[in-house]
């Protein structure tokens, strides 16, 4: 899920306009509940949908960071002055910019980190006491598609979930919250499902199927059958969990 080429990220970036991207944003703006003069950093910005969202309720306090060069290009051409987007990856000690921030959205970044407890401590770090934590991640072993051959449906996700290094995160992320020194977590499913052959369900069929073929003993031909299947089944759904994981910092 991670853009490695200018290419993959701007297919990635293409995802944020979709129903079920929409929908995910609105949940996402009112569990952060940004406020008019509040200071929020959003880490991973992707191409700056919520960023842009976020600026457009605080005001100028505002700010992202992506490492990706062409989501940088692309947040800050949606954003305008509204925001600063600053090309920075979240890492350990010192890795954000500024900050005491009131609240930091940090959506589907952590699954794909090696350290995070450093990374945590750094989210920890940046917030005020009092500030917000608002994260998001997926529980990508629940991936479903539909149509036969629920075989080759489980080898497919697993062959993805190799992909990530954390494919189960949100049921890890509690207890490293609170070895932080974070209080009042609380968590919220909020499954993403739509048509398997369009929107957000199409580009997701077409990411796992150009990164599944040489995993799991699947061959690019396997893969393919599986992902003409799943197109020939048109409106019937895909689902997957994702989950808010919401904290303060005392
Ligand atoms: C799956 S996208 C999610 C984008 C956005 N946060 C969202 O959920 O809508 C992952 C994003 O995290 C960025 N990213 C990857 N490693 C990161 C890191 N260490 N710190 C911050 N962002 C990172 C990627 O460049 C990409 O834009």
């Amino acid at each position: 899920m991670m853009p490695i080429d200018s290419a993959s990220a701007r297919r990635v970036a293409d995802t944020y306009d979709t129903a079920e991207a929409r929908t995910e944003r609105e949940r996402t703006l009112e569990l952060l509940d940004p406020r008019a003069g509040e200071q929020i950093l959003v880490v991973g910005t992707g191409p700056g949908h919520l960023l842009d969202e976020v600026a457009r309720a605080v005001g100028p306090g505002a700010t992202g960071v992506d490492p990706d060069p062409v989501m940088v290009t692309l947040a800050r051409r949606r954003c305008g002055t509204r925001a600063v987007v600053t090309q920075r990856a979240l890492a350990g000690p010192g890795s954000l910019p500024g900050g005491p921030y009131d609240a930091v959205a940090c959506l589907q970044v952590l699954e794909f980190l090696d350290d995070l407890p450093a990374a945590v401590a750094e989210l920890y770090r940046v917030l005020r006491p009092g500030g917000r934590l608002l994260v998001l991640d997926t529980d990508w072993t629940s991936l479903h598609w539909p149509g036969p051959g629920q075989d080759r449906h489980r080898r497919i996700r697993d062959a993805w979930c190799t992909t990530v290094p954390r494919s189960r995160l949100p049921y890890e992320l509690g207890p490293l919250l609170q070895r932080a020194g974070f209080g009042g977590e609380w968590t919220r499913r909020m499954p993403m499902r739509g048509p398997a052959s369009t929107g957000y369900g199409a580009a997701l069929r077409e990411m796992v199927a150009d990164a599944a073929p040489g995993r799991c003993g699947l061959t690019r031909a396997d893969v393919d059958v599986w992902a003409s299947g799943v197109a020939f089944c048109g409106d019937e759904p895909f689902s997957v969990d994702r989950w808010f994981l919401g904290a303060v910092r005392p």
